[in-house]
């Protein structure tokens, strides 16, 4: 599956998204891409607040958009910060809710991107299949 995916491509929309980022804040602009199963492809930037809990990272902003749009296989994400940040553990866990096999690309301002997995990102998960049904 990851031959097919155009990960340039998907991270240049994480990049762009980038862009938007509202982080006056932490001053640290994350952009993120996420690619559902049947090609489209949803955006995310981190939305601070001067109420700071109450920002959001970008990587959920995507997934959130995504799943209120009534999409939920999800095969990829990209996410691009200046330095290459790995996401944070409360966005891990949302990936993990919706795709626990998905690709990870971490990218960083210099154009260095690395592959990983949300398997790999979060090990020994808890889930639904933990809860009583
Ligand atoms: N941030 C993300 O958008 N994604 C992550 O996975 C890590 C952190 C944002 C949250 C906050 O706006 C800023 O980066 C600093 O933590």
């Amino acid at each position: 599956m990851t031959e097919n995916i155009d990960v340039d491509a998907l991270v240049q929309a994480a990049a762009d998204a980038r862009t938007r980022a509202y982080a006056p804040y932490s001053h640290y602009h994350v952009g993120a891409a996420l690619l559902t199963a049947d090609g489209q492809v949803f955006t995310g930037c981190n939305v601070e607040n001067a109420v700071y809990p109450l920002g959001l990272c970008a990587e959920r902003v995507a997934i959130f958009k995504a799943v209120s749009e009534g999409y939920r296989d999800f095969q990829a994400i990209a996410v691009i910060t200046s330095n290459g940040g790995s996401p944070c553990g409360s966005c891990r866990q949302v990936m993990h809710e919706f795709a626990p096999e998905m690709i990870v690309f971490i990218a960083d301002e210099s154009g260095a991107v690395r592959r990983t997995t949300v398997a790999e990102l979060l090990p020994d998960s808890f889930g639904a299949d933990d809860l009583p049904r």
